[in-house]
This record gives C-alpha cells, structure tokens and sequence, in this order.
C-alpha cells in the first residue's frame, strides 16, 4: 500500500516537472563551455571517470595532463574545518589551520540581516582560500521543522522566506570572494535520526512552498556552484539519484549549471545516479570508480552523458581560481577581519525574550554578580559528530563577562550542573550494569555538590546570571533530540537557585528551542545566545552590559510543549520507535480529514523509514498561528532596551496585478533612550483566497538602525510573484488573485499595522 502510493505519487511528478522545464535563471558558469569542449576532446574516458568520484576524503581529481587542478573540499558551515589525513578523519595536528569559529545557522539567521550574511560569507571564503581550498561545504539551508532536530543550530530558520534571503546572502558573499559554495543538503533533510534510511514522503505543494525555496533562490540569485545531494531519499528515490530533484528541477527548471556532490557516503548506485544527476561521489569510488567505467564499457551509461558531467565539473574549476600548493596554508587561517565579522554577527543575534528591566545591567554599586552555569565556561565551537572548527580562539561567556566588567562588579563562578562531553570512546563503549550503577550514583552526588556550590553562591550575591542551555554534545549531527528540556537537571537548579535569590538573568546558549516552561518564571529576563563563534562572550557581555542593544529576533518558534509543534502533534515525528506512540491519541480525526496529503494509517507511522510530511506547509509560525495555538515566544520575536512607534502604513496601489510589486511603506520611530535596531516583518494574510493558506506567511523584512528619538519611513517590497502557490492539479505555479492583508509588525504574533490591498 505505502509502495503503492510512493509510485503514484512519483509519476504525477514527473509529469508535472516535465510541464514546466523551462530555466529561469542564466549562470555565469555556462561562458566556459567553448574551453570545456576542447578541455573534454583530449581527454581519456579513464581521466573523465577519475573527476566523478574522490580522490581523498576531501579532494576529487582534476585533469592533471591539461594542468586542471584537483577541486578541494572544505566544511562548512561555521568555520574552516582543520586539516585532516587525506584519507581519514584523523586530524593532522597542523599550527595554521586554527580557523575563526563563526556563529552557527540560527545565530546568523537571527540576525534577519542579509548583510551580516554576506559578511559571513565572505569571512568563511577568505579563511577558505587561505587554506587552498576551492569549494565550502555550505551555507545548510534546510527548513528547521522539527524542534528536535540535530542540525538546528547548523540550519537557519523554520521560514523558507528568512532562510532564502540568508543563503543568497551567504552564497553571494563566499562566491564574490573567489570560493564556491555547496549548499546543502539537497533536499529535505529535515531529521538526523535515520537519515540514512529515510523516505520523506511529501506532496507538492509544500516541497515547493516551504522546503525547496531556500535552494532555488540561492541558485536563481546567487548562482551558486555547488549543490549537496542530502543523504535521505524523497518520494522514494536518494537524493543522490533523485531525477526529479536533481535533473528536473535544479538543473531543468532552475538553470543550475554546476556540480552536484553526494553527501559523504550517500552514493547508492552507478548507473541510477550518474544519470539522475549526480557529478561527484565523495568520499569513495564505490559507485562512480571501476563500476562507472564498466557501466560505459557495458553501454549502460554514454559517453556523452559522462561528458556532461564532467563538462558541469570543469565549469566550477573554471570558474574557481586554485590557489597554489605553495600558498596554502602559509598564514594562520583565522584572521582580525574574521573576528570582526565574527563580532558583529555574534552581536547583533542575540535574542532578549523577555525583561523586566533588570537589563543592561546596573554596575554602579560594584555588586556581587554569581555566574552559574556550565556553559559559561563551555566552548560551542567542536563537540558532537559532524563538523567542528578548530579555532584559534573562543571567548566563552564567562571570560566576556570578566573581560568588559573588570573592576565594577565582583564576580563569582559556580558550574552548576555537570554536563556530559561527547566521546567517540564512550558513546561506542559498553559498559557492565555495575559500571553503569556506580556511573549513576556518582553523577547524583556530583549533581548535589554543584547545586550545593550555585545555591551558596547565589545566596552571597546581588545577582544571578544563570548560563545555560544546549551544548554541541546535546546538539548534533548524526541524532535528533529526545526532546527540548534543558539538560543536566537545569530546570532543578534554577529553581534551587530561586529559593535563595530572585534576582536572576537567564542565558540560554542553545542553537535550537528549548522548553521554558520551568526557567521563564523564575527569570527577571532570558535572553538566547546561540551559539555564538569565537567572539561569543564578548558579544554577550556587550549586550548585556548595554553597551549594544540586543538585535536578534526568533528564527523560530518556541513552543509551550514539544508536542505542540506540528510533526509531533500530528505524529509524524519521531518514526517508529515506542516513543511516538506516546502523542498517538493527539491526532485528531478532523484535523486529518482536513488535510490533503493522506494520514498513513498507524502500521505506516510506525516504519522508522518512512517520514509523512502530513503537516504539509504548516511547518512552524505557519502551523502555530493557522490552529490557534498559544506558543511561549513567537517567530521573529527580540526584545530591545528601546520601544519602537509603527505608523503611516501605506501601501503604494489599491489594486495589484500579477505582474505588479506591492510596495509597503511604514514610519518607525525609535521611542525610548537607547540606539537600538528594529527588525520590522511584513506578514500575509490572504482574505477571501480560492485555495486554502496559512493564517499569514513571512513575505518581506528589513534591520533599521534608529538613535533615540530618530524615525525613519521604512519601504519594502513584495513582488506578486512572490504570493504564488504550487498548484498540484497543473504542477505549476498559479495566481491566487484575492484580497490581502498586509500585515506589518515586530514578529508573526505582535502585529502593529494591517493594510488592505488587492490582487485582481
Ligand atoms: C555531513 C555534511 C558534511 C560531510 C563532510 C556529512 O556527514 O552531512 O554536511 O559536509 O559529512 O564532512
């Protein structure tokens, strides 16, 4: 039955891709195709089939008898990663490749900044060209969809319209600076628990709505040249050897002109994926070594269609400088104009939920200031699997503190809590049931005499700061999270932290959600802090000391409960382990009926392998404000020291065509004492629409600077094109000319103007 519907579901795409093939964008790598044609004509069918696959774990091979050079790979996203063995994970221990560790993909998102992410972008590309290398694995673009998700921090947002704007930011920035990005992972690699295995199963009209705008617009906007193939299949095909993802859409409907790479180890045929689109199997030659060249002897795979491949391949080398081997690695990779750019990402992300005035802190009475917590000590910039950055430096919070408060306040540091550091020695270790007994009754008499030492701390000071949160052995690649309590017993600590000293400030270094529900109340204010780069604690401090004023707004929703959040109300997450049977009975009847896409039946939901993406385009903000559901703190919320006043909303026309732009134009003026940036957010709400929508969708934002006292008329633009939707009877795009409300507001929940206008 599941099988059934997988392959009805593919062929009605295939139809509806091969309806609309037609290439919307023009990619400056196609100018090199004159060159690649006599570069292809000498060249071998053995040194064509040598560029399809790795030559090491980060470098595939280029055409060494015409002086092409090898193409070299580089993670991505948040930092250069440090050198390795070229064919191991063994680091090599080098001096000069200690990078600049850049604040990761909820950070950077939580900036709302276009610019920063240029900045960004060029900051990760100079590094990268310092270390030689040619291609950086990233910006990750993925939609954050579930609050559990292992690469949240890795990723942006829950909005494809926030992350769009950030990839094309961070793309044009690394590719104006001679270095190609990889975005990735192409497509729909939403969970990392079985993300080997899984099938997401997915109607059309969310895929092209919610998850794969981030992709087309860094390509149609910033011409990237790489694209990552995502480990997990969609609609029953890998990603890697996904005809419709790959051929159809990114490089049919699309333009794309460059080169596609498998995630490392998520090559799963020869002929399948050299055909479906795939140009580069890393890190091996299982598939595209001897196996591709038999299938060419075999007459299972053309030449020409090798030529393609290889021609989509040289068009990157071409266009990409190599930096000499003689160059590399010369300089120390991490430089002062990254750690600048480090700086001003850091603090302009930092999320102030909520404040009862306790902050920008007061100094003058030299107080007594208890910092609690392990992450006030705790470097974010490695740990867990997956890519880390070897950084030159990383200003934790506790250090930030110490550093911009000197003499004006004493401070006092207690742990607090112990948290657990990931090892690949212990997590792959067995342990005896006495091991594990004596492990248990120790960490509950450490847990009692760190709470012991923060309580005695907290009862000698004036004020708490309470720095807690995630860290990256809690924050993953490789596994999802259980769930989104705090971790290490915090919850219990802050509330035997309260009973001595109310005067508590909460800093959460979390790159994902967590829930709030214990430490809100207890907390005079919260602020989110991410994790934050190698100027993490320095930006914090800045922050909260008032030297700035905090600037990031929510990338995400904070929900009050996990099950809340739609995958889990609706039992699509997690897949088929006991623990998703505990939300079974949630999932009403009428909600199911209401849907589009079918729910699976129960025996469906329970296959590990199968990821029903039944919530369809109601992923985050969307899901929360169409059902009505209360949240703690909303998407695109961030308190400031100042207040803002929103007027004059005006809207350039009464009636739009569908061709027309709706300019938007609202004064905002800065009310309060402080200089502070706004992120001002234009919402749509459709009124009397002919197909069904989210209650509102992101459509357009802008960061504003404003003195005290200053105002500014603040324009912005919605293209009517952008209000389309995916109409999956004709699979194309398609008008829904009603009336709107533009709304405009400080985030999804704190709307300040409306506007009526129409689309006729
Ligand atoms: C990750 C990629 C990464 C690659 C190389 C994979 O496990 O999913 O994001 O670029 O490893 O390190």
């Amino acid at each position: 039955m599941r099988i059934t519907r997988i392959l009805a579901f593919t062929a009605i795409t295939v139809l509806l891709v091969s309806a609309t093939t037609e290439k919307s964008h023009r990619s400056a790598l196609l100018q090199y195709d004159k060159q690649i044609d006599g570069i292809i004509s000498k060249m071998t069918i053995g040194e064509k089939v040598d560029m399809l696959h790795a030559k090491h774990m980060f470098v595939s091979t280029g055409v060494a008898s015409q002086g092409i050079a090898d193409m070299k790979y580089t993670d991505g996203p948040f930092g250069i990663r440090e050198e390795m063995h070229p064919d191991n994970w063994n680091p090599l221990g080098l001096e000069n490749d200690k990078a600049t560790f850049f604040p990761t993909g909820s950070a950077l998102a939580a900036t709302w900044s276009p610019e920063l992410a240029y900045a960004y972008g060029t900051g990760m590309a100079r590094e990268a060209r310092l270390r030689g290398k040619d291609m950086l694995l990233g910006p990750a673009i993925n939609i954050q969809r579930i609050p559990t998700g292992g690469r949240t921090y890795e990723y942006l947002s829950e909005d494809p319209f926030l992350n769009s704007i950030m990839a094309v930011g961070y793309s044009k920035g690394a590719q104006d600076n001679g270095v190609a990005v990889c975005i990735k992972h192409y497509a729909l690699n939403n969970q990392e628990n079985n993300r080997g295995s899984v099938n997401v199963i997915i109607g059309e009209r969310a895929m092209r709505e919610i998850y794969l705008p981030p992709f087309r617009a860094a390509v149609e906007e910033a011409d990237v040249y790489g694209v990552m193939a995502a480990y997990n299949k969609v609609n029953g095909w890998w990603c890697a050897e996904n005809d419709i993802l790959l051929n159809k859409i990114l490089r049919n409907e699309w333009g794309f002109a460059g080169m596609v790479i498998s995630d490392w180890g998520g090559t799963h045929s020869t002929v399948n994926a050299i055909k479906n689109g795939l140009n580069v199997e890393m890190p091996d030659k299982r598939y595209f070594g001897k196996a591709l060249l038999d299938s060419v002897s075999a007459g299972l795979v053309s030449e020409d269609l090798i030529n393609q491949r290889v021609r989509e391949i040289l068009r990157v080398r071409l266009a990409i400088k190599p930096v000499p081997e003689n160059e590399a690695n010369k300089e120390i990779t991490s430089q002062p104009a990254q750690h600048k750019i480090a700086y001003n990402v850091a603090s302009k992300s930092i999320v102030l939920l909520r404040n009862d005035g306790v902050l920008p802190l007061q100094l003058e009475n030299k107080p007594i200031i208890a910092v609690i917590g392990a992450n006030a000590t705790q470097k974010m910039a490695t740990g867990g699997l997956g890519a880390g950055v070897k950084t030159l430096y990383e200003i934790t919070p506790l250090e930030g503190l110490k550093d911009r408060i000197g003499d004006k306040a004493r401070i006092i540091y207690a742990q607090g809590y112990e948290a657990v550091q990931f090892s690949f020695a212990d997590r792959f270790r067995k342990r005896t049931p006495e091991e594990i007994e004596n492990a248990a009754r120790q960490k509950e008499i450490t847990a009692q005499k760190l709470t012991d030492e923060a309580v005695e701390a907290a009862s000698k000071a004036s004020l708490v700061i309470f720095i807690g949160g995630n860290n990256r052995t809690v924050e993953t690649e490789g596994s999802d999270r259980e769930d989104i309590s705090l971790p290490y017993g915090q919850d219990k600590l802050i509330t035997s932290i309260a009973k001595v000293n109310k005067n508590i400030v909460t800093v959460l270094a979390s790159g994902a959600p967590n829930d709030l529900n214990v430490v809100e109340p207890l907390s005079r204010a919260l602020v989110i802090s991410w994790f934050n780069g190698s100027e993490g604690g320095n930006a914090l401090a800045d922050v909260l000391l008032g030297k700035i004023s905090p600037g990031g707004r929510l990338p995400f929703t904070l929900p009050v409960k996990l099950e809340d959040s739609p995958a889990y109300y609706l039992h699509n997450y997690p897949q088929g382990t006991k623990k998703s049977d505990v939300f079974a009975n949630l999932v009403s009847k009428t909600d199911a009926a209401e849907k589009g896409v079918q729910e699976p039946d129960k025996s469906q939901k329970s296959d590990p392998n199968s990821a029903y993406y039944s919530e369809e385009s109601l992923v985050g903000y969307r899901w929360y404000d169409t059902k009505n559901i209360p949240v703690k703190y909303p998407f695109g919320h961030g308190l400031t020291y100042t207040t803002f006043e929103y007027s004059k909303l005006k809207a350039n026309k009464k009636k739009y065509g569908k061709d027309d732009e709706i300019i938007v134009s609202v004064n905002l003026k800065n009310t309060g004492e402080m200089a502070a940036d706004e992120v001002v957010q234009v919402y749509v709400h459709r009124i009397n629409p002919a197909v069904e929508w989210p209650e509102k969708e992101l459509k357009a934002f802008s960061r504003i600077q404003l003195l005290p006292a200053e105002s500014k008329t603040v324009k912005l633009l919605i293209p009517v094109k952008d209000l389309q939707y995916w109409n999956e009877k004709t699979h194309s795009w398609d008008n829904d000319l009603c009336k709107l409300e533009i709304l405009v507001g400080a985030s999804s929940r704190d709307i300040k103007l409306k506007k009526e206008v129409i689309l006729k």
